[in-house]
This record gives structure tokens, C-alpha cells and sequence, in this order.
């Protein structure tokens, strides 16, 4: 085991209704000038937003509000927001929403407290100071509520990028997993391939020794293929909901990755397909995942035995471990496909005639990713290439 720190400082509220003491929390963490951030509109129609309004009225707390955040949220709304912040001298961004109101949240966060341009800070310059954020969650998915990290994408080039510091860690986060009971089962879906997503960049390791995050992991993506199904099935199964609402969580705060080396490339070969066609993450996510599987699988054999056996339930071939490897990767775009995610580039709506783009994009040159397989830009396009036409 590598040596490491881990530290989430977030204090997590869990549980039916608990939205309604965010007002509390606001206080407890020093808010008295609040900028609500918030999406499209599904808080506002399913009352929420009037709920965090009222709590927020009721402990005395000035607010202002921005709502408006797309799915993969773009940096022209974070320039107005922080322009709103430093005229409205906001003290705590609450984000009400699912990823992309966090991430977005984030980055006004450090940008109101930044002379220079945001966009610094999403091309490799490291946030030292951020506003206080707090959370309302409404999506089971990118465990932003839990991460130090913020992803937005600049609409001049489409750039989508990422950024991490412990400055962005949410104060306090609510999630109430009644809340999610509104997504539609598409949304549901793409927020589980992200969930087992996260996990699997953390479990494909060349650290060895490592028993106690590779159980964590495990335990992980075994509750997500029981409990997706569920949700899927019934949307209102609460107790369902509250399981994967958790592992969102403990799928991104760092806690299953300590200690290790991650690997990270499904998420950055993603990207690239989100920024391009504006899909959901989780969608990008379960078109490539597979194919990066099917690319790398040969470094490591029986991890992804492991895999196999004690997440997806494969028997072991002892004679020819790679049939069950295989089997593994196999019953994983199974899994993708019966929630209803698209396995393919036609299914997500991406056109293989664009692979050199996103490789270009990447920027490799002719240097190498890092991760579990360090990929050359060649490497990556083969896993397009794989993505483009995956079937079951
Ligand atoms: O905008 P509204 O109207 O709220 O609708 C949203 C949106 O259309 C809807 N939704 C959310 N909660 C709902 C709901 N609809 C009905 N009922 C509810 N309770 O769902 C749609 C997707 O929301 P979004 O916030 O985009 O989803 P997600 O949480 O998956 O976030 C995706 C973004 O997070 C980034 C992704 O790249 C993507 O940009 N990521 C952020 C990470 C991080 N900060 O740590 C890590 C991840 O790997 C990921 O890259
Ligand atoms: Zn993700």
C-alpha cells in the first residue's frame, strides 16, 4: 500500500426531508449573503427550490439566485456568477442540483476570490482559496457533493476540463434520497455507470497489497448491480435509492482509492464524447468503459478475473482465465444495456468519422496518458475504434 492522506472534510446530512434544515447548516458554516445556484427547472417544478428558499428565510439569510446550469455545465454562466457574487458580496454558494450545478458552483467559488481568469485554474494552475459551497443533492451520479473536483467546459473549442483542490470540498452536503425519486430512468441509469465508474478507475491498479480498497471497491459495485434494477423498475423504491445515493458518495470522496494508484483514462477518452456531442457523462461513460476493458484487459488477467467472479458472479476457468475475463467485461456492458444505456457510437449519437478530433483534443502528441496502461494517442484511437462498434 502507497502511503497517503485522506482527508473529506464535508459533513454529510442524510436522509428523508433533511433539505428543509439547510437554512441550519447555511448558518452553522458562516452564511449570511447566499447565491443559490441551481439547473434547467427540475428543482423549481418539483418544489424544492421553494423549500431551500424558506429555510433559507426562516434563519434570517439574505439570498440572490443563479439558476440555468446545463448538463456538462459551460464557463460563460460561471463568468456571470461570479460577477453576482462580488456585486451581491455572496459568502456561501448552495448548489441545488445534481453534478454540473456543483461543479458549477465550484468555480465561481474560486473565481469570485480570483483577480485573474477562472479559466486559469481548468488549465493547471491550483486553487488555493474558494468561497464556502454547500450542497442539496438531486442526482445519485458524479459525487461531486463528496470530491474536491469541478469539471466545466468552455464554449469557445468546446474544451470540457478538470480541476481538483481540497478548496472546493463542499462544506456540508444534504442528501435526502427522496429527492431523486423524479429522475427520469435514463438519468438514473447514466448516474449508475458513473457511480460503478468511479470505482473501476480506482480498482484497475498496479499497486498490489492493497485487500482493504479492493473489498471497499468491490462492495461498491456489487450494491449498484443489485440496487440499479430496482430503481429502474420502481423509481419510488426509497430504501433502493438511499443505498445508491450512498455509494455516489463513497464512490468519489477518495475513500476507496486511498492508497493506490487510479487509472482514469475511461473518464478522460469521456470527456472528450460529452464535450463534442453534449451526451451525459454516464452515457460516454458506458460506451467507452467497456471498450477501454476490452483494450487493457491482457496487462492484468486475473483482476479482471476478480472482477469477473465477485462482482458479476462468472465462474472461474482455471484452464483459461482470459475466457473469464472476458466474461466479465461482457456481463458488464450487459448490465449497461439492460439499465438502458447505449453501448456504442450510433447508439450515444457519436459519429466515428470524429475520432481523430477527440484524439487530437487529447494532446498526447507523442507522449502517453498515465494510469493502470499508459495509452498513446494510437491506443486511444483503437479504443474508440472498439466503442464504435460493441455489441452484446
Ligand atoms: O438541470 P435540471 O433541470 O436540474 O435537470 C438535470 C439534468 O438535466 C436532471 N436532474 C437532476 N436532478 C433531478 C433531475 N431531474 C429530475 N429530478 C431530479 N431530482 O438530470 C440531468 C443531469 O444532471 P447533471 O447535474 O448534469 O448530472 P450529473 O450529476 O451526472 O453531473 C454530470 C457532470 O458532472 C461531471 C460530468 O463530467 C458532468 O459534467 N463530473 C463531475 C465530477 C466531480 N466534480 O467530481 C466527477 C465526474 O466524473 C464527472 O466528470
Ligand atoms: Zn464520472
Amino acid at each position: 500500500m502507497d502511503n497517503f492522506n485522506f482527508y473529506s472534510p464535508t459533513e454529510f446530512v442524510f436522509g428523508k426531508g433533511r433539505e428543509d434544515e439547510c437554512g441550519e447548516y447555511v448558518r452553522k458554516y458562516g452564511g449570511s449573503r447566499v447565491l443559490i445556484h441551481y439547473g434547467g427547472g427540475s428543482a423549481v417544478r418539483s418544489g424544492l427550490l421553494g423549500r431551500v428558499e424558506q429555510s433559507l428565510a426562516k434563519n434570517g439569510i439574505y439570498y440572490c439566485e443563479l439558476g440555468g446550469v446545463q448538463p456538462n455545465p459551460r464557463d460563460t454562466l460561471v463568468y456571470q456568477g461570479i460577477d453576482l457574487c462580488r456585486k451581491e458580496q455572496v459568502d456561501l454558494i448552495l448548489a441545488v442540483g445534481g453534478g454540473s450545478v456543483i461543479d458549477s458552483a465550484k468555480a465561481i467559488a474560486a473565481g469570485t476570490l480570483y483577480d485573474g481568469d477562472f479559466w486559469d485554474f481548468y488549465s493547471g494552475k491550483h486553487i488555493e482559496k474558494a468561497l464556502p459551497i454547500g450542497v442539496v443533492l438531486t442526482i445519485a451520479a458524479a459525487g461531486s457533493e463528496g470530491s474536491g473536483d469541478s469539471v466545466i467546459t468552455k464554449e469557445d473549442g468546446l474544451l470540457k476540463r478538470g480541476t481538483g483542490s481540497d478548496a472546493l470540498r463542499s462544506k456540508f452536503s444534504i442528501l435526502d434520497p427522496e429527492l431523486t425519486q423524479t429522475l427520469p430512468p435514463y438519468q438514473t441509469a447514466c448516474g449508475a455507470t458513473d457511480i460503478m465508474a468511479h470505482v473501476f478507475e480506482r480498482y484497475f491498479t498496479n499497486t498490489r497489497e492493497v485487500e482493504i480498497t479492493d473489498r471497499l471497491c468491490e462492495a461498491v459495485l456489487i450494491t449498484m448491480v443489485k440496487e440499479t434494477p430496482r430503481v429502474i423498475a420502481d423509481p419510488n423504491n426509497y430504501e433502493a435509492r438511499a443505498n445508491i445515493m450512498w455509494a455516489g458518495m463513497v464512490a468519489h470522496n477518495g475513500i476507496v482509492g486511498v492508497g493506490r494508484s487510479q487509472d482514469w483514462n475511461s473518464h478522460g477518452l469521456e470527456h472528450e464524447l460529452s464535450a463534442l456531442y453534449d451526451c451525459a457523462h454516464g452515457a460516454g461513460l458506458a460506451v467507452i468503459m467497456p471498450a477501454w476493458m476490452e483494450f487493457v484487459y491482457k496487462h492484468d488477467v486475473m483482476r479482471f478475473c476478480e472482477m469477473a467472479v465477485r462482482v458479476f458472479g462468472c465462474q472461474m476457468n482455471f484452464e483459461d482465465p482470459e475466457t473469464t475475463a472476458l466474461e466479465g467485461i461482457h456481463r458488464f456492458r450487459s448490465f449497461l444495456h439492460s439499465i438502458g444505456m447505449p453501448i456504442n457510437f450510433a447508439e450515444l449519437g457519436a459519429r466515428p468519422e470524429d475520432i481523430p478530433v477527440m484524439v487530437e483534443k487529447l494532446g498526447l502528441g507523442d507522449g502517453k496518458t498515465w494510469g493502470f496502461v499508459r495509452l498513446s494517442a494510437e491506443d486511444v484511437a483503437e479504443i474508440y475504434r472498439i466503442a464504435v462498434d460493441a455489441t452484446l
